[in-house]
């Protein structure tokens, strides 16, 4: 309300009709709706600076106008006005009706973007990739991390560096070395607000209009969004079983970026071979391009030790890490980090500074304290086994109720794998989608990860992602019980009509 404050030495006429005129404004446009209380006089006195008689004034003004309803021993609220006022009057002509807001170039860009589907609200059993059981949370240890931080006794509850919490930073390098064999200095880390705050960090500071990037297809939507609201052209290069096809990266001067996922490629969950990490390095260097490696599922790999990152193998220093702890302890937290060559840690910290100047440091110390015990490891380990065995009912529900009509490929790592479905096409998924809808199942359709689906809708097999992360063993064998009815179904529909 700071917008009202009288001027020191205002008349308070003046005052007066500043509060009317804005309390006026606000009802008019809607701010303020029908029925609502206004503030008390004198709360309203004491914020302002002003006295008490000079609110009453403007309110009576605003009554006798008819914009609020006053009655004595009553607070003042706001009455249902027509609109009237000219801005109103102009907005509600057909011509203005027609213009888009005034947006810059970057917001016309987002304001084209296909909107991103959420998880589906009705479904009973929801494969939705990107959830994790609540259950799963360590909260107690959390709460107990969170307490210890919460009484410690700062001098004063000051910003923190846009970097963030040096503690965080040193825990996890060695989490990191141990880890995921990567080399690094606590400097070279960056704490961001989950993965997605350092690939809009990314796309912001590193791509130009004119600029090209690499892109994996299908690959991470979320991840092309943020680079082609820059304006870069996208050029997507296909995966096969072992992830990005890399003789076929451009040789293209344009090109300033590619953004793989080796350790297990989003969505169909290939692991990239050394030779092929070789050779992405390798041109990379050729190109002075940068590779952005989105490591959002390194830590599960089941069977075997996760392997190790890309950035380790990285003698150019051309590789940023993108890491998250959305997937092993919760994607709300919105914490993650980027490990960034030498030469772009400064202007990504300062980059930082002015989005959000840091991220929570209360959160941050508490993340910190739980991988220097020891817990944060444990925890993994546990989660591991965990959805190790939502994987393994996964793969018996598949042999059971699906094998005869497809395959589940990428399930080595990750936490979900991708069903194709050779019988029925690209553009069933829709349909599948809502026939298991109907019956309480949330699938989510292959295509849209396709920067252009449509070029290649007719002879693709359908394909349905299926997370498991969020789900129980006896959640997962019904939900793809189900799933394998609908198939049939449409199977069947599709032989009858052809
Ligand atoms: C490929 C990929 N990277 C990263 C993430 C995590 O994103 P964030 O750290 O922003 O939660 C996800 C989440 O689903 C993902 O699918």
């Amino acid at each position: 309300m700071g917008q009202f404050s009288a001027k020191p030495g205002a008349s308070s006429r003046g005052a007066q009709h500043r509060i009317y005129a804005r309390l006026r404004a606000q009802i008019e446009d809607g701010t303020l709706a029908a029925g609502v209380k206004l503030v008390s006089t004198r709360a309203l006195a004491t914020e302002l600076g002003v006295s008490r008689t000079t609110v009453t004034a403007a309110y009576e003004q605003l009554a006798a106008e008819g914009f609020v309803v006053t009655s004595t021993g009553k607070a003042a609220t706001v009455a249902s006005v027509i609109r009237t006022s000219s801005r109103h009057a102009k907005a509600d002509t057909p011509k203005q009706k027609d213009l888009s807001p005034a947006l810059s170039l970057y917001g016309q860009r987002v304001a084209n973007l296909k909107p991103y589907s959420m998880a589906s609200p009705h479904a009973r059993i929801d494969f939705r990739y990107g959830s994790v059981a609540s259950r799963d949370f360590p909260a107690l240890g959390w709460q107990r991390a969170y307490r210890a931080e919460l009484v410690k006794r700062q001098p004063s509850l000051a910003y923190g560096h846009p970097e963030g919490e040096e503690r965080l930073r040193i825990a996890l390098q060695g989490y990191l070395r141990r880890a995921r064999g990567l080399t690094c200095d606590a400097d070279q880390i960056l704490v961001v607000h989950g993965s997605q705050q350092g690939l809009d960090l990314c796309a912001r500071l590193l791509l130009n209009p004119q600029d090209a990037f690499v892109f994996e297809e299908p690959g991470y939507r979320m991840a092309r969004y943020c680079f082609e609201a820059t304006g870069a052209t996208a050029l997507p290069i296909s995966v096969d079983a072992s992830g990005l096809g890399t003789l076929a990266l451009p040789e293209d001067d344009r090109v300033r970026l590619a953004f793989v996922t080796p350790s297990h490629q989003f969505p169909m969950g290939a692991v990239l071979p050394v030779g092929r990490r070789l050779e992405l390095l390798s041109w990379a260097t050729r190109h002075r391009a940068w590779i952005i490696e989105d490591d959002y599922g390194g830590e599960f790999r089941y069977g075997q030790r996760p392997i190790d990152a890309l950035q380790s193998m990285d003698a150019d220093a051309r590789v940023i890490y993108v890491g998250t702890f959305s997937k092993a302890l919760s994607p709300q937290l919105r914490l993650g980090y980027l490990v960034l060559p030498r030469e772009l840690v400064h202007v990504f910290r300062e980059a930082k500074r002015l989005t959000d100047r840091h991220s929570p440091r209360w959160e941050q110390n508490v993340l910190a304290s739980l991988i220097e015990s020891g817990a944060y490891e444990r925890h993994v380990r546990r989660l591991r086994r965990e959805n190790e065995h939502r994987r393994k009912a996964l793969l018996e529900a598949f042999e059971q109720h699906l094998a005869e009509h497809g395959q589940l490929v990428g399930m080595a790592a990750g936490l979900h794998g991708v069903l194709l479905l050779p019988a029925l096409r690209a553009e069933d998924e829709s349909t599948l989608q809502s026939m298991a809808l109907e019956r309480g199942v949330g699938v989510y359709p292959l295509s849209p990860l396709f920067s252009n689906p449509a070029s290649t809708g007719h002879e693709r097999p359908a394909g349905l992602i299926l997370g498991y992360a969020g789900l129980t063993a006896p959640q997962i064998h019904e939900g793809i019980g189900i799933l394998g009815t609908v198939i049939r179904e449409i199977e069947e529909l599709g032989s009858r009509a052809g």
